[in-house]
Formats: C-alpha cells, structure tokens, sequence
C-alpha cells in the first residue's frame, strides 16, 4: 500500500497534506512515511520468520536519526559502513550488538571505534584488513568477530554502478581463496572467524541472483563450520528491489524467502540480513516547487527548485522516479524536469511526460526515501534539504533546511588572508 495517495485531488502523506507540509518547512523537502517503513519491516520478517533472521537496517539508505529509530522499535539491528554511520548509530540509541561493519576501506580510527563499542562483527573484505582489525583488537585486549566478504561471481543484472558481486567489482573476496583467507585469518591473536557476508548489489528485481550466489557460498559455508567452531553467521546482505515504475514488478519479500529460506534452514546459521532500499525506498518523496518554464527549440524544460544535489539517482545512475503532482491535474506537458545546478547531468526526470503545473505549483518526485537525501551534497553551495517524517495524522520536523552559515561551517582562511590582517 502507497502512503502517498491523492484525497480530495490533494497528495497527502498518510494524514497530513504535502501542500500543507511545503508551506510550513519550505522546499525542496524530503517527507518520509512512517507506516510504509514499519509496513516495509514487518513484512520482510513475517516472510523469513522461519529463520528469525536479525534485520539489520542498512543505515547507508537514509541515515536520519528518526529513520534509525523507527527500525530499531521494530527490533532491526544495523549495518554500518563507516566510522560516521556507527556514530549516528549509537546517538539514535542502537544496541551495539547488533550491529554489523561492512565496507573495503576501514581506518584504524574506524575499527577501534567499532571494538570499543563491541559490535557483532565486521564484514571483511581482504586479508590486510583482517590483520588490521587483529592489531587493533589486540591493542585494546580485546577480541573482534569476523565474517568474510565473498565475492560470489554473479550477475545481478541491475545497474553497473550497484552491483557488487562480479568479479570485477572491487567487493569481497573470491570464492576460491575465502577459505585460505580464513585459515590465515583464523590464525591471528584478535580476531575470530565468526562468519560468512555475501551482498550481491542493489535493485534486484528477481531472486535468481541471490539463488546462484547462495549456492556459490554454500560449501564454503560447510567447510567454515567444519573448521573453526566460532563460526555461526551467514550474512545475505540486502539488494532486493523495490517498485520505481508504474507497472514495475517488485520483488516480493514471500517470493525472494520462497527462494533463500529453504537453502538457509539447510544451512542451520544464525541468519544476518542487510535491506536498505526494500525498507525506505517508497516510504519517501522529495517535493519540489516549480521556479520556471521554458522552451527552446527542441523542448520544454520545467525547471524546479530541487537539482542533483538533492536527489542524484537520475544523473548518477539513470534512475527512473515517478513524478506526480501535489494538486492532482490530468494535463500532462513533455520534456525535463530539470533543476538549478549548473551542469547538463542536472536533472530528474527526462523526456517523460509531467503533470501540467504552472509556475509556484508543487511537484511530488516518488520512491525518494532511499539514497536520496543521504547522497545529497552542497554542490553549487546550495543547502540541503529538511526532512520530514509523517506518522498517521502527525508531522515531524527529523532535520531542519540546512542555512547558508551551515555551508561555511568548518572554514578557516588562512591568517594571511584575513582581512584587515597585515601580513
Ligand atoms: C554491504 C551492503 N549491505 C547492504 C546494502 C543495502 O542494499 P539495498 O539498499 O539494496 O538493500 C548495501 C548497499 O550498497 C551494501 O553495500
């Protein structure tokens, strides 16, 4: 179900009125469903709940604190991958132990961060990094928990720049060395082989991919526990793909546990998984106001307050977002929905048919709750947007619009420059 319906031809988000929602915190504005987000949980757990999985939110999505919150009241854990995502996680309050590390490129800080708090485990992607983690747990006394990225080989026919279990992406470890990989790592004084991580990619529409890839790691799986007695996960990280089309098929949380649940209760491992987008993805919309409209030769171009920098899927990976608008209008106008920014990249939909609004009108840009706002920046010194979160018939402010002091923040110039300095 869309929390994001037309009542009376005015969008609303479960109760509230995104035109209402607009004039109070301005635009653009990211809006965020509650419901949809519990709805989102609930249903993946009911779906797997024959092997009580632990659900780790993967934070990376959309990293609001409130987003956080409502996970972790459904019982998620976390998955993290930096030093920054396992401060917000622990300020929105997550209980360390269930949270899981992921990520090629951990620092020393970030390692030490993590063993301070305790945290289940780290999903290793190479064998210098496992030593790593070692040096560090030794140098605080203490143990870390690993599970070994592997690198399935498999083609998750989704966009280049989100799949990660080819061979060629930078993610894991081959199949073939992961079991040397863990005899060694197996050897070292700060660390224990607690298990095996595999994720495939991102906006994976059909359970094939996750198939092949289970029964590439299943014998690794076997041998593993054959072998160090500390081993008991099996992360199958997240990647299941969400509706961004009208008539796209989804993949349905009871077709892809069809498909994994039978093979990981043959596994008997305390199962580990990592959704970001199934989670969020529909539970959010950006809303944009419409600055201008303009035609040159070729086409029309509505040029609206939100750009690139808000919401980068379409210029980073030719991402299709439904784009509807906030006063419902059956007149439709052909050509780019296009922000300020100053690059010809900047836009959000293209070529497409848009719903008719003049100037001032709202649009409503849908399936934005996952890696929107957390990818957006402050490219062309533009501050980032607010967010809200709709839960029934109440509106919360999770972040305030960013100001222009908020964009400076952290600059120093250097003395010699200083006006009125001599030097
Ligand atoms: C290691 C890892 N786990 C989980 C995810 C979440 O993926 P998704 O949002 O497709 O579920 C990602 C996304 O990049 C990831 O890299």
């Amino acid at each position: 179900m869309n929390e994001f319906r037309y009542r009376k031809n005015t969008l609303c988000a479960e109760g509230v009125s995104v035109g209402s929602l607009a004039a109070k915190y301005g635009t653009p504005l990211y809006i965020y469903s509650a419901n949809h987000l519990r709805r989102q949980y609930r249903a993946l757990a009911e779906a797997m709940k024959d092997v009580k999985p632990l659900i780790c939110y993967s934070v990376k999505a959309n990293s609001n604190a409130a987003v956080i919150r409502t996970f972790m009241d459904e019982g998620a854990g976390l998955d993290i991958v930096s030093g920054g995502e396992l401060f917000r996680a622990l300020r929105a309050g997550a209980d360390p132990s269930k949270i899981v590390f992921a990520g090629v490129g951990k620092t020393t800080e970030e390692i030490e961060y993590a063993i301070k708090q305790n945290i289940l485990f780290f999903t290793v992607e190479s064998e210098p990094e496992a030593s790593r983690i070692s040096a560090c747990a030794g140098k605080l006394k203490k143990k870390a928990r690993l599970a070994f990225r592997v690198n399935p080989d498999v083609d998750p026919r989704t966009h280049k720049y989100i799949s990660t279990g080819k061979k060629e992406n930078k993610f894991g470890l081959d199949a073939e060395r992961t079991i040397e990989a863990c005899e060694l790592a197996g050897k070292l004084p700060g660390v224990e082989i607690a298990g095996i991580h595999m994720h495939i990619g991102s906006q994976i529409l059909s359970v094939q991919p996750f198939a092949h890839a289970l029964e590439k790691v299943k014998d690794i799986c076997v041998q593993l526990k054959q072998r160090f007695p500390s081993f008991r996960y099996l992360d199958i990280g997240g990647g299941i793909g969400i509706k961004y089309r009208v008539g796209q098929q989804e993949l349905l949380p009871e077709l892809y546990a069809r498909t994994v649940v039978p093979f990981l209760r043959k596994m008997g491992l305390a199962v580990v998984m990592e959704p970001g987008r199934f989670l969020v993805g529909n539970g959010g919309i950006l809303v944009c106001r419409v600055q201008y409209i303009k035609n040159n030769a070729y086409k029309k171009f509505v040029v609206t307050d939100a750009a690139m920098n808000d919401l980068i899927r379409p210029s980073l990976y030719d991402a299709h977002h439904e784009i509807v608008a906030v006063e419902k209008t059956s007149d439709m106008i052909h050509g780019d929905l296009v922000g300020p920014i100053c690059e010809s990249g900047d836009f959000i939909a293209k070529d497409r048919n848009l719903p008719a609004i003049g100037q001032d009108g709202l649009l409503a840009v849908q399936s934005a709750g996952a890696y929107g706002f957390s990818m957006s920046s402050n490219y062309n010194s533009r501050t980032r947007a607010a967010e809200v979160m709709v839960d029934g018939s109440k509106a919360f402010l999770i972040r305030k619009r960013e100001t222009l002091d908020d964009l400076v923040k952290g600059e120093i110039l250097p003395v010699a420059r200083r006006r009125g300095s001599k030097k």
